[in-house]
């Protein structure tokens, strides 16, 4: 067995390495159960020497390997995981810590490109065999960071941009993926398996990414915290791109201070994506982290888009009372809540195909530069035609045509690129959706400093102009609630006790605010830790291992 393998020759190495540190008989190492357990508790127990890295991916894997054949929320593990993991262990033996992050399990979602073993594919076998040039940024900053990447997680194919009868969470490589709350559960998408996985403690935080939605959504229904980051604020260099306007890749955490260290370790410039050279920051980012305090919300004026609210759909009456309390809470932090902070074009937003078309003129010219990048391109794909083609003439492998393509056969039938002299027009009248009659119009006339919504409504306003918002878990739906299905009818959407979230979204840039105000509404509500999953993995770290008892 290849772990077993690997075990051996850890415990060979570290017994050499005794001298630079015994388990510490004094220290405190009360296990933390790893479906709870906070980045800055797991880097006490790693400080502490309760247990190291290895213990960590040991015991992560065989979390993953309890509940993947149920939920297929990891598509693949690293192979070079375990020799990560002792490289991680001897520098912190060696006294060089590199960071908050360092030796901490990570999995990311497979369409973030990496240049090693693994494959980076959007869930499609179209992309299975490619290979990139390069590390996406945020890949070289987890690892610059300690990190461990531990494998890829499971997505709505392609981002859920291919079909419109397909379901959340289903790729052709790793089928179909569920939320741990009930059986078939609607894991929402794109970002699936790195909400569930987080969820359930299969690794300590993961990365997934957003068009619209993408995080916020999963985050929301997988009882975690997502935070969706301006356009810019992370680098999208080397993966797979939907939208350039729209794309970025954000964290999601067990908690908002878990995410927090990640959005630390991910943001800033990156001369190969000039979206991000926007940025005010420059190399001096704010101390996200630092932001996660009690008093977050005090004096913060927070606005409610009453019109977004009142379009919501009425079966989801549960999530508008549980909606309803948290804005007492936030009241009872010190914010002044205005209400009628509408979005004044959205019924215009709701009736146009503009935000469509732009993203699917973009992701006709993203994709086919994304695709000359490319080292190796086994399928020979050169744009969004030739992936058309690729699924067409592999129907089972892709399920095709149940999962038809009619998101490609619109975009290519729109025959618009983001070059077409029609391209700007349309993109102007899509922004006006997001800026003016949208969010930015909407903080500017009431001088907000945020606006909140249920999450399963937050998302694609923002999406339109770029701007962050951070989905934090609200509630779940009560005992009595009818079971209601996905339009596919094979994913429960809403039954008792699947979870749901509230959304904190602000101005570009806002970052640090939108943390303080989702971080102590975190901490008055504590609504994670009062959901009940009907499934759970059980492995936790083992404590004291290099051979010894502590
Ligand atoms: C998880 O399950 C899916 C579906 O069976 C499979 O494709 C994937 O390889 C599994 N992951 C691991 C790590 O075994
Ligand atoms: C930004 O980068 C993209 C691709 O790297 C390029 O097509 C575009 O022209 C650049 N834009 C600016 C303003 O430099
Ligand atoms: C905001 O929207 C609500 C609900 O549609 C409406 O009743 C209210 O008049 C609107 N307020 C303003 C200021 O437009
Ligand atoms: C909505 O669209 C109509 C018709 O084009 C226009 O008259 C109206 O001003 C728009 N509303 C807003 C708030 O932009
Ligand atoms: C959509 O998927 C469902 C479930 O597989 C299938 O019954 C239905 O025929 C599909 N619809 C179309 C138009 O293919
Ligand atoms: C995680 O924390 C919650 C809330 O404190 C608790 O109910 C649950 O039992 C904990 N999980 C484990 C596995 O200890």
């Amino acid at each position: 067995m290849f772990h077993r393998y690997i075990w051996s020759v850890t415990t060979i190495l570290l017994g050499t390495c005794t001298a630079f540190g015994f388990p510490n008989p004094s220290a405190d190492c009360t296990s933390v159960p790893l479906v709870n357990a906070t980045v800055d508790q797991l880097q006490q127990g790693l400080r502490q020497k309760c247990f190291n890295s290895v213990d960590l991916v040991t015991a992560h894997l065989s979390r993953i390997y309890e509940v993947n054949s149920t939920l297929h929320t990891v598509l693949e593990i690293n192979p070079d995981v375990y020799g990560i993991a002792m490289r991680m262990d001897m520098e912190r033996r060696i006294g060089h810590t590199r960071g908050p992050l360092h030796g901490i399990p990570v999995l990311i979602k497979d369409i973030i490109g990496t240049k090693d073993k693994m494959q980076t594919a959007m869930g499609s076998y179209a992309l299975v065999g490619a290979q990139v040039p390069a590390d996406a940024t945020v890949v070289t900053k987890l690892r610059e960071q300690g990190m461990i990447i531990m494998g890829k997680t499971s997505m709505s194919e392609w981002a859920n941009v291919r079909s419109s009868n397909s379901s959340n969470g289903w790729n052709a490589r790793g089928g179909q993926t569920y939320g741990a709350y009930h059986p078939q559960q609607d894991p929402s998408g794109s970002s699936s398996g790195s909400a569930v996985s987080t969820d359930l403690g299969l690794a300590a935080v993961t990365l997934g990414s957003e068009t619209s939605g993408s995080i916020l959504l999963p985050s929301s229904l997988n009882n975690v915290v997502g935070i969706k980051p301006t356009v810019g604020l992370t680098s999208r260099y080397m993966v797979v791109p939907i939208s350039e306007r729209a794309d970025t890749i954000g964290p999601i955490g067990r908690t908002v201070t878990d995410a927090a260290l990640m959005l630390q370790a991910i943001a800033g410039p990156d001369p190969k994506d000039n979206y991000t050279m926007a940025s005010p920051f420059g190399e001096h980012l704010p101390d996200y982290a630092a932001a996660c305090n009690l008093a977050g919300l005090q004096g913060k004026r927070i606005g409610i888009p009453r019109n977004v609210l009142d379009a919501m759909d009425p079966t989801n009456e549960a999530i508008r009372t549980a909606f309803n309390n948290a804005v007492a809470t936030l009241e009872e932090a010190g914010a002044t809540v205005i209400d009628n902070a509408n979005f004044t074009a959205y019924t215009n937003f709701t009736q146009s195909m503009s935000p469509s078309i732009v993203i699917a003129a973009d992701f006709i010219s993203g994709l086919s530069t994304y695709l000359t990048q490319l080292t190796r391109n086994p399928n020979n794909l050169h744009g969004l035609s030739s992936l058309r083609d690729f699924v067409h003439s592999h129907p089972a492998l892709e399920d095709y045509p149940s999962r038809d393509t009619n998101t490609w056969d619109m975009a290519l039938g729109a025959g618009i690129d983001n070059h077409s002299p029609e391209f700007w027009a349309l993109y102007q009248e899509s922004l006006f959706f997001g800026d003016e009659g949208g969010i930015l119009g909407a903080l500017a006339r009431d001088n907000l400093d945020a606006v909140i919504l249920p999450t399963i409504i937050a998302p694609e306003i923002p999406a339109l102009v770029g701007t962050p918002a951070i989905s934090v878990p609200l509630g779940a739906f009560p005992d009595g609630t009818p079971v209601q299905y996905n339009p596919r009818g094979d994913l429960v959407a809403a039954a008792p006790g699947v979870p749901f979230g509230i959304s904190f979204l602000g101005a570009k840039w806002s970052e640090q605010a939108l943390i303080g105000m989702a971080y102590a509404f975190e901490q008055r509500t504590l609504v994670r830790g009062s959901l009940e999953r009907y499934v759970e993995p059980r492995t936790e770290v083992r404590m004291g291992r290099w051979g010894f008892s502590s």
